[in-house]
């Protein structure tokens, strides 16, 4: 049993500093297509724990066995940040949260019960006090396993205020030491999201005993801001993800949070643990690792967040920096002097580098990195950060594999039939086979994922396709993105080589072995997570 916890609520609610708990391996992953595995989501739990977040919430262990074994090897290897693993407000999860994180230095578990009417009458049809009665017994069970308890009353924004205090008195009475106050559909505003943080202050009699924590949803582009008003009027815990990813229109996003915080210290008078320049590191990290992009325009860690086009404000930036720039790059980690490495780079450096960005690897993966990082600096004079993580992903993304690309070879032209053959292995060493095939298509991606359909099987439907270049010249390297759904399954694959069409069938190829993997791992009985509605079962995998 894990007893030892490091809340102490009233000292919390004493002083200025902001709770930062991180949702991105629960709430973002729930972000569609953004599955990641064990040890993407170790990667990004290791990013974190360097980043300092107070709280991770490392994913909702019951939904299932791949769940629960994410947040226990998180809980067991990470070491700093709270691991925390979500339950609903049943025995089933609360004893699957609870052997998750048992080993962990510090655990927590975050149980929850929907209190709003809507939720009441149409998703539990419960009375009110069947609600608290649930919730108590719920915090009750979960303190026998573990002493750090957060309750969350899901969709409090829209639960009538004089009830959302009844549950958060009995919560706090039963043991919970933080109740977070959910803007489960992103409905609240700020004023009076943060007057509900005041209603709590003034109406619950134990409050102190609890830190209030604030999750926000971003539907009307405000988490952000509902979470900075709430915790200007009394909340100490912000959950949020990194890139603001997750269900629907995403959370608040940890690094705009972190950042008005600090940039606006003389208005909000608060401070918070993280160690800024990471900030971006780990923003690439994540969104290299769930395939979802960050807007070029996005605040803090976009592309142009710090880029003056203006000839005005170019003049204005080289004779003042403050006078067009309020946060200075090197404060959240962009690099300016992009350029890093080149052939004479020793391993060290090359090794010290990716974990600066967020990559920390085994001495054998570092050997395989740096072994493929000479021979592209033989393909490419500059080699950037860009650079350096597409390497790396793409041996991560080859970890592995189910079915590797051996050959391809494929025609197009504006008078020719698409054609592609494809020859893939399956297994390493003396148990691998290679299985070839041909496929025509509309083009030559669709008779390239043709191809690759018919030797394993599998049917996918290429819902998205994006292709980029990591950095800039006409050496560089393609990153190809897909979205792809196998039957209900929505997976993202990602690929890279310097001929975007190779860089394509990686991918696609790539999306082909997460599908697999999951479905090897089949959900026990579908669990809805939060806000969420339960994925179509998975079809069974189709051999060659
Ligand atoms: O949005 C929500 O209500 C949640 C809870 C489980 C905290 O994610
Ligand atoms: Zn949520």
């Amino acid at each position: 049993m894990n007893k030892s916890t490091v809340i102490n609520p009233q000292e919390i609610n004493a002083g200025n500093r902001v709770l930062i708990f991180d949702t991105t391996l629960r709430d973002g992953e729930q972000s569609p297509g953004a599955t990641m595995n064990l040890e993407e989501k170790l990667q990004v739990a290791r990013a974190l724990a360097r980043l300092h977040v107070d709280v991770i919430e490392a994913g909702f262990p019951i939904a299932s066995p791949g769940d629960h074994d994410a947040v226990k090897a998180v809980a067991e290897e990470v070491d700093g940040p709270i691991v925390c693993g979500l339950a609903r407000s049943l025995e089933k999860d609360i004893k699957s949260a609870a052997s998750a994180v048992k080993n962990a230095k510090h655990g927590r578990i975050h149980v929850f019960l929907a209190t709003s009417a809507i939720h009441r009458q149409f998703k539990l049809k419960k009375a009110k006090e069947e609600i608290v009665k649930q919730a108590v017994e719920a915090v009750k069970m979960a303190l026998s396993y573990c002493k750090d308890i957060e309750f969350s009353p899901e969709d409090a924004s829209r639960t009538e205020p004089e009830f959302l205090c009844e549950v958060v008195e009995a919560v706090i009475a039963a043991g919970a030491t933080t109740v977070n106050i959910p803007d489960t559909v992103g409905y609240a505003v700020p004023e009076q999201y943060g007057g509900l943080m005041h209603t709590l202050k003034t109406k619950v009699p134990n409050i102190e005993q609890a830190v209030i924590s604030v999750h926000c949803h971003n539907d009307l582009g405000l988490a952000v801001a509902n979470s900075l008003a709430a915790v200007k009027l009394g909340a100490r815990q912000i959950e949020c993800t990194i890139n603001g990813i997750g269900e629907r229109a995403g959370n608040a996003a940890l690094e705009e949070i972190v950042m008005a915080m600090r940039t606006r210290a003389d208005y909000f008078g608060f401070t918070n643990g993280i160690d800024t320049p990471k900030l971006f590191g780990t923003s690439r990290l994540v969104s290299n690792t769930t395939g979802i992009h960050v807007q070029r325009n996005k605040a803090i860690v976009g592309e142009n967040a710090f880029a003056h086009e203006s000839g005005i404000h170019q003049d204005g930036v080289l004779k003042e920096r403050t006078t067009y720039e309020i946060m200075h790059p090197a404060d959240v980690g962009v690099d300016q002097s992009k350029l890093v490495m080149g052939k004479h780079s020793g391993r060290n450096a090359f090794g010290s580098r990716l974990k600066e960005l967020g990559y920390e690897l085994d001495d054998k993966r570092l050997m395989e990195a740096f072994e493929k990082f000479k021979v592209l600096c033989d393909k490419k004079k500059t080699i950037y950060d860009a650079d350096l993580v597409a390497l790396v992903e793409d041996q991560l993304v080859a970890a592995a594999p189910v079915w590797e690309l051996d050959l391809l070879q494929v025609a197009s032209g504006n008078r020719a039939v698409p054609t592609a053959t494809v020859i893939l292995r399956k297994g390493t060493g003396e148990q691998a086979q290679t299985f070839r095939d041909a496929a025509i298509g509309d083009g030559p991606i669709d008779a390239l994922t043709n191809a690759i359909d018919r030797i394993t099987g599998m049917t996918g439907k290429l819902l998205d396709y994006q292709v980029q270049s990591v950095t800039e010249g006409r050496e560089a390297q393609g990153e190809v993105n897909v979205k792809v759904d196998f039957n209900g399954q929505l997976v993202h694959g990602r690929g890279f080589s310097t001929d975007i069409v190779e860089a394509s069938a990686k991918a696609y190829l790539n999306a082909v072995c997460r599908a697999i993997l999951t479905q090897a791992k089949p959900e026990e009985g579908a669990i809805a997570r939060p806000g969420h509605i339960a994925p179509a079962p998975r079809a069974g995998v189709a051999t060659p």
